[in-house]
């Protein structure tokens, strides 16, 4: 007999055999794009850290942006705002004439397929850069900051949003802003929970780029320890309970195995955020000619889809889709 009989390398001998026997594929249906936008006219502000992504005024730069979003086939994106003006209570964050407000209105109105997701958190518009009320003694509030969260997720939903998608990791937000949602005849508004979410290094780009670093102390009492995972199930089971449509993990990254932990344990569509320091990284090492950006953001991507994420928020999404349109 000889030997081996089984040769792995068989049906890898040609790209139309690995095409046949691949397990996962990633589409441009997977992603939502992260947008960051300011006041002001005619703005297009880079972002140091993060090498093609920008900070648009809500004006004919978000136009644009959105139209190219649309026409790559991006089905969705996620709103970041940066306020005029910031205070204790991040106030800017529901008021009607907000920049995110104005931004899901113009979105809408240009753009009407694409679905407008806004994070609801109070770090980007407070003058602490906390994610809610700060108490005397330095400590997070949580049910004070349930209110101002709800405010602000209602706001949204007011101005025409598609669905809202909390990032601050208070206790109880998604049942307390659910309630909320429905009694201002929003019931049908889905919410994407930022469930499993990690106190993370990997956010440092994605803080200068929406001005959100905290003044003192860090996120280490409400978001998560990276060193756990079971913890990270209670907290999707519990969101699951207290209502959210689809449940996300972040970063993913460095959390690939909580990803498929949550996959196969829950039955709620899983999304994961590959954060601003993981498209960095990349972005870094490519500039600096020690890997193949494009690929290594393709394989990168795939992982996460591999480990079990259904949706896949990225700043990479443009520069994927366009690699995938010409190699679909
Ligand atoms: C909070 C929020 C953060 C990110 C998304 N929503 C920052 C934080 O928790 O400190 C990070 C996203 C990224 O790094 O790309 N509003």
């Amino acid at each position: 007999m000889a030997f081996p009989i089984n040769r792995m390398r068989r049906m890898r001998s040609s790209a139309t055999l690995r095409r046949m026997v691949q397990e996962t594929t990633i589409s441009v249906n997977d992603f939502i794009y992260p947008l960051f936008v300011i006041h002001g006219r005619d703005q297009q502000n880079p972002i140091k850290s993060m090498p093609g992504v920008y900070q648009f005024s809500v004006d004919h730069r978000l136009k644009q942006e959105i139209k190219e979003i649309e026409e790559l086939g991006i089905p969705a994106v996620i709103l970041f705002g940066i306020p005029e003006h910031k205070d204790s209570i991040g106030s800017s964050a529901f008021q009607d004439q907000g920049v995110v407000q104005q931004a899901i209105r113009l979105i809408k109105d240009c753009s009407p397929e694409i679905v407008v997701i806004t994070d609801v958190c109070m770090c980007e518009y407070t003058d602490h850069g906390h994610c809610g009320v700060v108490d005397a003694d330095g400590t997070i509030n949580n049910d004070a900051t349930l209110e101002l969260l709800a405010r602000e997720a209602l706001s949204h939903a007011q101005a025409g949003c598609d669905m809202v998608a909390p990032s601050d990791m208070m206790d109880g937000r998604i049942a307390f802003i659910r309630q909320c949602l429905d009694e201002n005849s929003f019931s049908n508004m889905p919410i994407m929970s930022y469930a499993a979410k990690y106190a993370s290094g990997f956010y440092g780009p994605f803080r200068d780029a929406a001005d959100s670093t905290p003044q003192f102390g860090d996120r280490r009492t409400h978001q998560m320890d990276p060193a756990n995972i079971r913890e990270a199930l209670r907290e999707v089971e519990l969101d699951i309970e207290e209502g959210a449509d689809l449940v996300m993990v972040k970063p993913a990254l460095a959390y690939l195995d909580v990803i498929r932990a949550v996959k196969e344990r829950f039955d709620c569509p899983v999304s994961a955020y590959n954060v601003s320091g993981e498209y960095s990284m990349v972005k870094a090492a490519a500039h600096n000619g020690w890997l193949d950006g494009d690929r290594v953001m393709i394989e990168i991507l795939t992982s996460i889809k591999r480990a079990g994420a259904d949706i896949i928020l990225t700043y990479a999404a443009k520069d994927a889709a366009r690699i995938l349109n010409q190699f679909g």
